[in-house]
């Protein structure tokens, strides 16, 4: 791949921009600084590291990575009353370009805005839609503190099921474990719209706080403060898969 287009797919911005860094000599490889935007690079040597204005990248085909959500944050492009999850990405990862019908880095499936914890983004439209896929009961793992003590047959119904205002069919979760008087570990295969409040709040409870601690087996690292963000590896992904 020439240079030039190398830092164009890793998201340094447009393909003037990026042969502007080059021919300023604002880019190295290896260690070299290399003043040929036309140069050609072997993307298949791993893992390729490159550094533009002094700051050392990686080179990722596709971009998988996961995101401590932090309270107050939206995830959405054009949020309305919160910042957008993607202001806390760098540059690059904002601006990576379009691949398929993957418009850039995109949030998997979305966290209300003050829901904390696993958020992963891609720009892997076959990813995205693996992971969102009811059909592929990808387990997500929440921590829900209740206002309300839980009890027996608050439990028994969450996992039998409980029908939402907006569809007939019952939804039923895959695990509801009570960890506490008010901690209810709830396991989802499904992602609707406001599911673990509305489920909640069907069996006459209520959320005051929720966080994702896990998809699949998959767990939010312990040392992943909130607000911060790290490439997932091929471990992360196979994890993803797993059981949790
Ligand atoms: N269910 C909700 O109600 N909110 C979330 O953010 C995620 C799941």
């Amino acid at each position: 791949m020439r240079l030039s287009e190398l830092l164009y797919s890793q998201g340094f911005g447009t393909r003037r921009l990026c042969a502007g860094l080059i021919d300023n000599g604002l880019v190295a490889i290896g260690g070299q600084a290399c003043t040929d935007p036309g140069a050609e690079v072997d993307v298949n040597a791993q893992p390729l590291v490159y550094t533009v204005q002094g700051q050392s990248w990686v080179f990722q085909a596709r971009a998988y990575l996961m995101l401590h959500k932090p309270v107050g944050h939206e995830c959405s492009h054009r949020p309305g009353a919160w910042p957008s999850v993607y202001t806390l990405l760098p540059a690059p990862l904002r601006q990576r370009p379009a691949t398929g019908k993957v418009q850039g880095v995109q949030a998997v499936g979305r966290l209300d805005q003050d829901t904390t914890g696993l958020l992963l983004l891609s720009d892997d439209g076959t990813f995205i839609h693996r992971m969102n896929s009811p059909r592929h009961h990808v387990p997500k793992v929440y921590e829900v503190t209740t206002k309300h003590p839980l009890d027996e047959r608050q439990l028994s119904r969450l996992t039998t099921g409980v029908v939402l205002d907006d569809d007939p069919k019952p939804v039923a979760a895959a695990g509801a474990q009570a960890l506490g008087e008010h901690h209810l570990q709830l396991t989802l295969t499904e992602g609707k719209y406001h599911q673990v409040k509305r489920m909640v709040a069907a069996v006459g409870n209520r959320v005051e706080a929720l966080h994702r601690s896990r998809i699949g087996g998959l767990a939010l690292p312990a040392d992943l403060a909130p607000g911060d963000w790290r490439w997932l590896g091929e471990g992360d992904l196979a994890l993803l898969h797993a059981a949790p």
